[in-house]
């Protein structure tokens, strides 16, 4: 695809779009537009553009459209595969004023939402009135829901809540032609000709613009309980999760941790996090319902498991102080590996009870090319997050041997019915690998759809193929 830049007059035809103080033009302001969680990627683009509502992102995308200007959206920056970074150039738009909660309906366990509001501020607003949005991303401090839509975000809750796609029951998208619809309806079923809806979630920002979200709800459960479970043996700890299963246990959470990951999580948050000796993970399994009896059963039941897989002694956190810390900790993990180290992050996902071999592979596979991984994340899911540290390895093992090692973690992850992302997206870091798990007539169809949407791929190019 050959791509125009942004002309003086584009940019006094988005000034009088979207007015002058929502335009950023000047390289330093830019730069926090040129990079997200990704690695260490940095794109800048021409000129980032912060838009208020619908109509207004319709008639910038009718003018790149036309000009063939490439544009990509823009949530909180929180994506670890490159989502939101433009490849080449052209207009970034900021959904940053896409800010509010529009409507709460209580009758119908629903709620209207811009996709600039952040995770967190939804989930709280929504408890206030005893209601429950489970998807809860690790960044769900600071990341956009409109985020979570493009890159069908999990979370730990996913485990037993599912993932953002069963949230969503209809989108306002801005088409990159310009057209503004809605996907759906605000239904709890759907059986009306393809599912769009589904569609759009996932799609990474390649298809359209969401500019208004109905989320479903469910009522909120009153009470949490929470286990650490320390293991000298790795694999034990992961045969040990579908086990959990196997006994009719069904948690809310149950996620996998090798210590450096609390270690490095510790260290960024300036607390104290200590391993006992020969610790080589953890799983954190939360339980959550109504009936705190039926809970203690549960956590009885899940320890017994644990314990028939030689875990140490099962901590339980006790107030709502200690559960936080656990949960602190754990969500950091991700962040305090970035801090402390170059890395790349691989969201490998496997059936669950393949969980044992995905990580066992990994480990060789780290063994035979030489590099250290912290890996952590969604057991339960079999969602298992491998950072692989840079350490200090040369550029040439780092860029020609490490991409070869990726494969070979994607191939397993293939071989055990598994894919190379479970929540993350593949955006731009993950493309080269996409034909690991898909033939080239799936890709085509892929390309089919989005020039079906975006004839003159303008919107988000360079990203998912
Ligand atoms: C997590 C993010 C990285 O689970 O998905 O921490
Ligand atoms: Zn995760």
């Amino acid at each position: 695809m050959q791509y125009n830049k942004v002309t003086a007059s584009q940019i006094s035809q988005f000034v009088a779009i979207v007015g002058e103080p929502f335009i950023i033009l000047d390289h330093e302001s830019k730069a926090l537009y040129s990079k997200d969680y990704t690695e260490d990627l940095f794109y800048e683009p021409e000129i980032v553009l912060k838009p208020r509502t619908a109509q207004e992102i319709s008639a910038i995308l009718a003018i790149c459209n036309e000009h063939r200007i490439p544009l990509t959206p823009r949530g909180a920056g929180t994506g670890l595969s490159g989502g939101a970074l433009p490849l080449y150039g052209g207009v970034v738009i900021s959904m940053e004023r896409f800010n509010q909660i529009i409507e709460i309906d209580e009758r119908n366990f629903q709620v209207t939402v811009e996709p600039g509001v952040v995770n967190e501020a939804l989930q709280q607003a929504v408890r206030e009135k005893g209601l429950f949005y489970p998807p809860d991303p690790a960044s769900k401090g600071s990341c956009f829901l409109g985020g979570n839509i493009a890159h069908a975000s999990g979370g730990p809750r996913a485990l037993k809540y599912g993932t953002t796609r069963d949230y969503v029951l209809n989108l306002e998208v801005v088409l990159p032609t310009g057209e503004i619809i809605w996907t759906g309806a605000n239904t709890l079923k759907y059986s009306t000709g393809y599912n769009l809806t589904h569609l759009f979630i996932g799609s990474e920002g390649t298809l359209g613009i969401v500019t208004k979200m109905v989320l479903k709800l469910i009522p909120h459960p009153q009470h949490t309980l929470l286990l650490l479970a320390p293991f000298t043996s790795p694999e034990k700890a992961c045969e040990a999760v579908n086990a959990i299963f196997l006994a009719g246990c069904n948690p809310s959470a149950c996620e996998f941790i090798e210590p450096s990951g609390f270690e490095l999580a510790a260290s960024m948050l300036n607390i104290q996090f200590e391993i006992q000796p020969n610790i080589e993970a953890y799983l954190l399994i939360e339980v959550d319902g109504n009936d705190l009896e039926l809970m203690m059963k549960e956590c009885e039941a899940i320890s017994e498991v644990l314990y028939a897989h030689q875990s140490g002694e099962v901590l339980f956190g006790q107030t709502a102080d200690e559960k936080e810390y656990f949960w602190k900790l754990r969500r950091s993990i991700g962040e305090a590996t970035k801090f402390n180290n170059t890395y790349k992050e691989e969201d490998t996902v496997v059936p669950r009870a393949e969980l044992p071999k995905l990580y066992r592979g990994v480990k060789e596979i780290g063994n035979r090319f030489g590099f250290r991984t912290v890996c952590y994340g969604h057991a339960g899911d079999g969602n298992l997050h491998v950072n692989i540290l840079r350490d200090q390895l040369t550029d040439e093992v780092w860029n020609n041997e490490i991409p070869k090692a990726i494969v070979a973690i994607f191939e397993l992850c293939k071989s055990l019915k598994g894919t190379i992302s479970g929540e993350h997206g593949i955006g731009l870091v993950q493309k080269p690998y996409m034909k690991v798990v898909m033939p080239e007539v799936q890709l085509q169809l892929m390309r089919n759809i989005k020039r079906a949407f975006d004839p003159h791929w303008v919107l988000n190019p360079g990203k998912i193929f």
